[in-house]
């Protein structure tokens, strides 16, 4: 089957961005970015590609859910030992992009992720559903496996290890807390004519915007 991507096209003109409606502090547009997201019934409003750089300088990307953003900081979970832990382990710097298809609208953060606090991850750890803490724990994320069996064997001996226990976070899993140092939103504009507001992170901790050309 052959399919002419060259004609699938689309015209961006939900809505804008304009300097003067923008806030100093871009957390708080963030903020009302995803505010308006989650009202607006988007399609996993939390999900993020999350962008690492492995110790040969390659970049590799994957999506995780954000789940949580306080002082300043994006928070996802993950497995310390996946490619991604091992990629932040050796270099810090990451880079995550939102893209709200349903609004037309992207934003790309950089910045640099260090692990949370063991409390902290522990605190969200037991906020996950039984099933998922069981599976956080057997599962060698990123690693080759014989076969699906033998991952729901471990899974059910785990599981029924646990049984009317609180099941404990495993030291190898946890979450990052991403400084952003750049943070880049994108509205969707008709005649590719689209908006983009850059906010840098000064030396003295405040943050200069300005317009990009789309
Ligand atoms: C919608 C969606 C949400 C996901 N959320 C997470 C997440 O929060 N944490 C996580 O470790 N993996 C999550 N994944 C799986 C990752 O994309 C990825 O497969 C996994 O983390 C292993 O990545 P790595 O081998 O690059 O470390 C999610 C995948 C999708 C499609």
């Amino acid at each position: 089957m052959e399919i002419d991507l060259s004609r699938i096209r689309k015209d961006y003109n939900k809505n804008g961005l304009k300097e003067s409606n923008t806030p100093d502090d871009p957390l708080q547009l963030f903020q009302q970015w995803l505010y308006e997201a989650i009202e607006g019934k988007v399609n996993e409003p939390t999900a993020v590609l999350a962008g690492t750089v492995s110790p040969e300088g390659k970049p590799a990307t994957r999506t995780v859910l954000l789940k949580d953003l306080h002082d300043g900081h994006f928070i996802f979970y993950t497995n310390y030992h996946s490619r991604k832990g091992k990629h932040l382990e050796e270099n810090p710097n990451v880079s995550l992009s939102f893209v709200w298809h349903e609004l037309e609208r992207q934003v790309h953060i950089e910045g640099t992720a260090v692990k949370v606090s063991p409390e902290e991850s522990d605190a969200y750890f037991k906020t996950r559903p039984y099933k998922s803490r069981v599976g956080a724990r057997i599962s060698p994320q990123s690693q080759p496996i014989a076969s699906r069996m033998q991952l729901i064997r471990a899974f059910i001996k785990e599981a029924a290890h646990w049984v009317g226990k609180e099941v404990e976070r495993p030291e190898h899993w946890g979450g990052y807390a991403v400084t952003p140092t750049r943070i880049e939103f994108w509205q969707g504009r008709p005649n590719r004519l689209h908006d983009r507001i850059l906010y840098t992170l000064q030396p003295d901790g405040n943050w200069s915007k300005t317009r990009i050309a789309p």
